[in-house]
């Protein structure tokens, strides 16, 4: 098999149509933890595909990531593949296996991807946990890049306005944030923290960022999306775990699928 990232994808993608019988794909979507709960409101389940029958992926490691691409028949017919869990920087993986879910749902044919996550809130003076929040540009601190080469690609709009607008039809009050990644797997620090509040973030994690690079290097509308999971290290008094994220993932589950269930039929 070769090792060039973009043909390996291409493989994965011909495993995955085969697999799911299908030609094509509506939209992919990248379940962050907290979100794997709002999967099942999407549709009814077609089939599910383990990531470790497709080249280039293995299975994530931590609690609340799935491990699977499930492929979902929404109730307008659309057909959806929903990363049930994705890899990270943290996890000692290489760029290129943090985006071969991007390039392998690329290669399928999809024209869309949601990429959701589960964020620290940099502005608790406007954030409430358990709010989705359209994530309107991104910070890129993990000082990674999914693209090597002299392709000079423009990201004055990552995440698609079209596609902003058709959230905001659907849930008018919804916020707008600045993403901000660091590499993990430590949360910040409370003087990092107020260093990024400064530098115009809003909200703070450990992935999507480099999936939406990638995206947009294959000509993919990007949405993203983030479920506020707790106030980031020194706006709120308690230490961080990675349980209340998922808690919180699991009380605002079915309102989020709802929500992305929408957004896929209205695409
Ligand atoms: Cl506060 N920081 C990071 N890096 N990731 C998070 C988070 C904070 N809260 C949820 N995910």
């Amino acid at each position: 098999m070769s090792n060039d990232p973009y043909t390996l994808a291409g493989a994965a993608a011909a495993a995955l149509r085969a697999a799911a019988g299908l030609d094509s794909f509506d939209v992919a979507l990248v379940m962050g933890s907290g979100w794997v709960p709002a999967a099942d409101a999407l549709g009814e389940t077609v089939s599910e595909i383990p990531f470790t029958d497709l080249p280039g992926f293995s299975a994530p490691v931590v609690a609340g990531h799935g491990g699977k691409i499930r492929v979902v028949r929404t109730g307008a017919g659309r057909h959806a593949l929903v990363f049930l869990g994705r890899s990270h920087l943290y996890e000692g993986r290489p760029v290129e296996a943090v985006v071969h879910g991007v390039r392998t749902a690329a290669a399928a044919g999809v024209r869309t991807i949601i990429l959701t996550n589960a964020a620290g809130g940099l502005r608790p003076e406007t954030q409430r946990v358990g709010d989705p929040v359209l994530i309107s540009d991104h910070i890129n601190m993990t000082g990674a890049n999914p693209i090597t080469g002299t392709t000079f690609i423009d990201l004055t709009e990552v995440y698609s306005k079209r596609l902003r607008a058709l959230v905001r039809e659907i849930d008018p009050a919804i916020a707008e944030g600045v993403y901000v990644a660091f590499r993990g797997p430590t949360y910040e620090t409370p003087a990092e923290i107020r260093m990024l509040r400064t530098l115009g973030g809003d909200l703070i994690g450990m992935s999507t960022v480099l999936e939406a690079i990638a995206a947009r290097e294959a000509g993919l509308d990007v949405l993203g999306l983030s479920l506020v999971t707790n106030p980031a290290a020194g706006l709120a008094g308690d230490p961080l775990d990675h349980e209340e994220v998922l808690q919180v993932g699991r009380a605002t589950a079915a309102r989020m699928g709802v929500l992305l269930a929408k957004v896929v039929d209205r695409l």
